[in-house]
């Protein structure tokens, strides 16, 4: 879908982490000139993304983000979303996207009290570089025009759907977790911890690069690749299965899908 940036402003209730990312990232791409009112808090935040970008200013308070905006993202945490979106007056014509995590459209709609277009992003700090992937339900042609600047967006028909790429997003900490026991197994061998790290660092980043190159080639056959027949690499992941490793993996899957869809564990 063409999207005139300039016929359109964009409004931020709640200015964290994931809203400072996403504006960051806004501001390298084709929507550099859209207008963008951010509120107030955090404040450190709202001042840094205001005084770096001329297209970005900071409201009076919440209710001024949607007075002045027609597009209105909600970021601010699970917590107290209720209490935030319940004291503001919504217009029918708002068009409102939600990152709230574990927050249902149904609740929102129901809290926001008017007809408005709603749908859900999840959007990954790495947006800020135009990087990963942000999933997207219900399909939203301008959240995808947005996202697809933003990186990959990723539209999805179901909220099960969206709920199991929320579900994979759980994985950010154990990437770095992996990284961090191999590095720490380095250094107690008596590697360096400055070239363990920056040997695991480049590792990865060689991998990463790996995967991005053959979009269509399955995990399988990237392990395939980068393991030998009877070499290193195929030892450490044999070791890593028969040892749970997969499934430890799967089963903490298993248990963050409970957590996202509460619904599902108590019908089990
Ligand atoms: N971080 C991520 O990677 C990520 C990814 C996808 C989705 N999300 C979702 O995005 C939402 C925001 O996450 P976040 O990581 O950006 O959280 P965050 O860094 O804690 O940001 C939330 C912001 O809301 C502000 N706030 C608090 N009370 C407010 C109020 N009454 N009105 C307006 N703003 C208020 C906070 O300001 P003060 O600091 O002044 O209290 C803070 O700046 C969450 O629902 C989360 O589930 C996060």
């Amino acid at each position: 879908m063409d999207i005139d940036p300039q016929r359109m402003t964009a409004g931020f209730v709640g200015t964290g982490t994931i809203t400072e990312a996403v504006v960051t990232g806004l501001c390298k791409t084709r929507f550099a000139q859209m207008p963008i009112v951010l509120s107030p808090r955090s404040q450190s935040i709202a001042a840094r993304l205001a005084g770096a970008n001329a297209n970005v200013s900071i409201a009076a308070d919440s209710q001024d983000v949607l007075d002045r905006a027609g597009l209105v993202f909600i970021a601010v945490r699970p917590q107290i979303v209720e209490e935030v979106v319940t004291a503001l007056r919504f217009r029918p014509d708002h068009h409102v996207i939600s990152f709230v995590a574990a927050t249902p459209l149904e609740r929102l709609q129901a809290w926001i009290g008017q007809p408005v277009r709603l749908s859900q992003a999840v959007p990954l700090p790495f947006v800020a570089d135009l990087q990963g992937a942000t999933a997207i339900y219900p399909p939203d042609a301008v959240s995808d025009a947005l996202f697809s600047a933003l990186g990959t967006a990723i539209q999805v028909e179901s909220k099960r759907e969206y709920d199991l790429l929320a579900a994979g997003s759980a994985m950010m900490g154990s990437y770095f977790g992996i990284m961090d026991t191999v590095a720490g197994w380095l250094q107690g061998q008596g590697l360096s911890r400055e070239a363990a790290d920056l040997y695991v660092r480049q590792l990865f980043s060689g991998l990463d690069h790996a995967a991005r190159l053959r979009p269509a080639a399955s995990f399988a056959e990237l392990v395939d690749d980068h393991s030998t027949k009877g070499g290193l690499n195929e030892q450490v992941l044999a070791d890593f299965r028969a040892a749970g490793g997969g499934a430890a993996l799967q089963g903490a899957l298993d248990r963050v899908l409970a957590r996202i869809r509460p619904e599902e564990s108590d019908r089990s």
